[in-house]
């Protein structure tokens, strides 16, 4: 993918097709990219995804598939009826699963893995079983690694990941970053976070913004600000 001239990506993150599209019309002339989920999609659906996707942004279909090889193979080939810039898988599923999910995605649309969600603090990480010793940045890296190796496009890292995985991955490499907040807003759930600027400072391609958009008395306002924030 020819890296994006307009490096915003807002999070839809809502089960209401109405106010996902209104978003979607007020957003457009901020942003590069809309994404959209798993509590928009369970809720809407073909439908709602294709109100949205009227108003001709690319998006982003995050809905994480992260299952046997076959299973995500198919699953993603039913999501392909949308032609979307990207969609992703979990790069814990594994080599094979991920070399599966790439013979599903051609063309057009960049296929990209989610390495360890941004919403996990290193004690998390470690609850899960990996192992302390190495540390959270070696297992992003690790996951990055497997998923370049699957001949995928890039990955969704956390803020302090990207440096890491920059270095084993390459600048060719798609970083799609969540976890971004500008100062002084509210962290909600996620724990590994950075401000939009220090975020592509440390290399990020794509950074995604839920509600620090979405959330604002002025939504267009905030993203606009944020980009200019950038320049
Ligand atoms: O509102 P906020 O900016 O935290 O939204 C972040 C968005 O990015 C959510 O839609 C979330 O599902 C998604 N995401 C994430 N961490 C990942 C992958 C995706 O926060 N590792």
């Amino acid at each position: 993918m020819t890296k994006p001239s307009n490096p915003l990506c807002v999070a839809l993150d809502t089960p209401d097709v109405a106010r996902a599209r209104s978003l979607a019309r007020v957003l457009k002339p901020h942003v590069g990219f809309m994404k959209l989920g798993m509590e928009f999609f369970y809720a809407a659906g073909v439908a709602g995804y294709e109100a949205v996707a009227a108003e001709g942004m690319p998006i982003f279909l995050d809905l994480k598939l992260h299952d046997i090889p076959n299973t995500v193979k198919q699953g993603l080939t039913s999501l392909m009826r949308f032609r979307p810039a990207i969609l992703n898988v979990h790069a814990q599923g594994g080599l094979a699963m991920m070399q599966a999910a790439r013979a599903a995605v051609t063309g057009e649309t960049k296929l990209i893995a989610v390495t360890l969600l941004t919403s996990l603090g290193d004690d998390d990480i470690w609850a899960t079983g990996l192992d302390r010793a190495r540390g959270t940045a070696a297992h992003a890296q690790a996951l990055a690694q497997l998923a370049r190796q699957a001949g995928l496009d890039g990955v969704v890292c956390s803020p302090p990941d990207l440096h890491g995985i920059r270095a084993v991955c390459g600048p060719d490499f798609l970083t799609v970053v969540p976890g971004i907040r500008p100062d002084q807003t509210d962290a909600h759930d996620q724990k590994r976070i950075a401000s939009p600027q220090a975020a592509r400072a440390a290399g990020a391609d794509i950074l995604v913004i839920g509600r620090a958009i979405t959330g604002a008395a002025d939504p267009a306002r905030a993203a606009a600000d944020i980009l200019a924030g950038l320049s």
